[in-house]
């Protein structure tokens, strides 16, 4: 609880003192029935992605909001340079050695049976902070997709690099968009989510 929430709950305690006191000479009641609805059960299916300039965000919106989805950005610890040509380098150095950057803690995932997950193509395959998240242990068991936004390249290696890496079970096919129709792809971003349902 944090300091406002714990002054309100002081505040409100200290007004059900009040009235009990004020009422203490009433019949007392059957304790108020518990409500009929429960909480609601929250989303099954989460969006993951991660994006270096923008693209693969767009995307992932489009997907998101077709499957009724929560929404997720992979977030490496220490964020790749903001210079193209930087970026381009250390992403090959990574991808060479097989290097999976730490990312941020994620949220509890256990909630999920579908989790879909966005790259950029980098170097022909996942992004390395996507790499590192679809081999999370908590994925395992879980239904999951991929899509993509790329350059030029088309899909690579992604969907067969995903297919190896991800712990959960791949379904469907992956879809690969270029990254200068990512924004305007919302069609077709909820045709292929269709797909995955
Ligand atoms: C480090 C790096 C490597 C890339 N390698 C490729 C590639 O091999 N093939 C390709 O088609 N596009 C490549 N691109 C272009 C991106 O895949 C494309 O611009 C993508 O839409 C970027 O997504 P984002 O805006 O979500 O980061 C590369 C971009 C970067 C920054």
């Amino acid at each position: 609880m944090n300091r406002r929430n714990f002054l309100m709950s002081a505040v409100a305690l200290a007004a059900g003192a009040t009235a009990l006191a004020a009422d203490a000479s009433a019949t007392p009641e059957k304790p108020a029935a518990k409500p009929a609805e429960k909480p609601a059960p929250g989303k099954t299916a989460l969006v993951a992605y991660y994006s270096w300039s923008g693209n693969t965000r767009a995307l992932a919106r489009h997907v998101a909001d077709a499957l009724g989805a929560d929404l997720l950005e992979i977030r490496p610890k220490t964020p790749y340079p903001n210079d193209y040509g930087r970026c381009v380098a250390q992403a090959k150095a990574e991808i060479a050695k097989g290097l999976r950057p730490e990312i941020e803690p994620l949220p509890d995932l256990s909630r999920y049976t579908l989790v879909v997950v966005g790259s950029p193509n980098w170097w022909g395959t996942l992004a390395p902070p996507v790499s590192a998240f679809v081999a999370d242990p908590a994925l395992a068991g879980k239904r999951m997709a991929l899509f993509q936004t790329h350059g030029g390249g088309g899909m690579q290696r992604l969907e067969r690099d995903f297919r190896a890496q991800a712990k959960g079970t791949v379904v469907g096919r992956a879809l690969a968009v270029a990254g200068t129709r990512a924004a305007g792809a919302k069609e077709e971003a909820a045709r292929w989510a269709a797909t995955l349902r």
